[in-house]
């Protein structure tokens, strides 16, 4: 009787077990076929962020240097702005006229300090404690 229930037990313990590795897995095969049709938090070959005005961010701002400059930095819309302005006045960079709307949205919306893209912000009150050893 005993062997029996305990057999029993392990029988669902291995169940489980074996339940729990299959969703894991087929619920990372289905994060993996969002990922390829969500336009969001993928990265495009240039390294850039996919979006749907990621051509004309490309178009605009990969020709003089790497996309790197741009996904390396985290500067708010107002930053993005200062920077573009430098280059307008000082490395010949065209005026972009109405589609810097559309590259700002696009920089404000991957490359800002809080966007997702970035790393997170710091931790904030913190209550250190010390390990006893
Ligand atoms: C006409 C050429 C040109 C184009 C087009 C251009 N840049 Fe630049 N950009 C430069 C040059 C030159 C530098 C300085 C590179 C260096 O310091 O090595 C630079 C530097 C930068 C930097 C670094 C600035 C810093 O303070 O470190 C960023 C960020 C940047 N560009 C973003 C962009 C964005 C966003 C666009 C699209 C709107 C863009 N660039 C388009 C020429 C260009």
């Amino acid at each position: 009787m005993k062997l029996k229930f305990s057999l029993l037990v392990s029988g669902f313990i291995l169940l489980t077990l074996a339940h729990c590795t299959t969703t894991k897995r087929s619920k990372g095969a289905s994060e993996e076929l969002n990922s390829t049709s969500e336009t969001t938090n993928v990265q495009s070959a240039s390294g850039l962020m996919a979006d749907p005005n990621l051509m004309m961010v490309e178009a605009n701002c990969t020709g003089c240097h790497s996309a790197k400059l741009i996904t390396m930095n985290r500067f708010t819309r107002d930053g993005w702005k200062d920077k573009i302005r430098w280059m307008q006045e000082t490395q010949n960079l065209w005026d972009l006229g109405e589609n810097e709307k559309v590259i700002l949205d696009y920089l404000e919306k991957h490359y800002s300090p809080e966007s997702k893209a970035s790393r997170r912000k710091n931790l904030e009150n913190i209550e250190w404690y010390s390990l006893d050893q």
